[in-house]
């Protein structure tokens, strides 16, 4: 669905998505690094427990929560990957932090 650029000179970073390493470009947003690897969504809706995927890539459908380091219902086309950062798929409803 959706590919690079051809010949992007970009740094990449490791992060971690469910456990396992992921592989990302440097100044990505979490969100753009998912599609760009193609996994199969990020989130789960809370009621009816169905897939999401990042939508409009600018702070306002939400459709792209997910645990960032730890934290739930961080919006990941707002974030940069960071080495070492932990992502989570987001599944269903989640506490919201004070
Ligand atoms: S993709 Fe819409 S808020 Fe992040």
């Amino acid at each position: 669905m959706f590919r690079r650029l051809p010949d992007d000179p970009r740094a990449t970073v490791t992060i971690a998505l469910d456990g396992e390493p992921l592989t990302a470009r440097a100044g990505d947003t979490v969100a753009a690094a998912m599609l760009a690897a193609g996994v199969g969504h990020t989130r789960t809706t809370p009621v009816g427990d169905a897939p999401r995927l990042p939508y409009c890539m600018m702070g306002v459908c939400f459709d792209c929560l997910m645990e960032i380091d730890g934290v739930p219902n961080r919006q990941a086309c707002l974030v940069r990957v960071r080495d070492g950062m932990t992502v989570r798929r987001q599944q269903g409803a989640r506490v919201v932090l004070e």
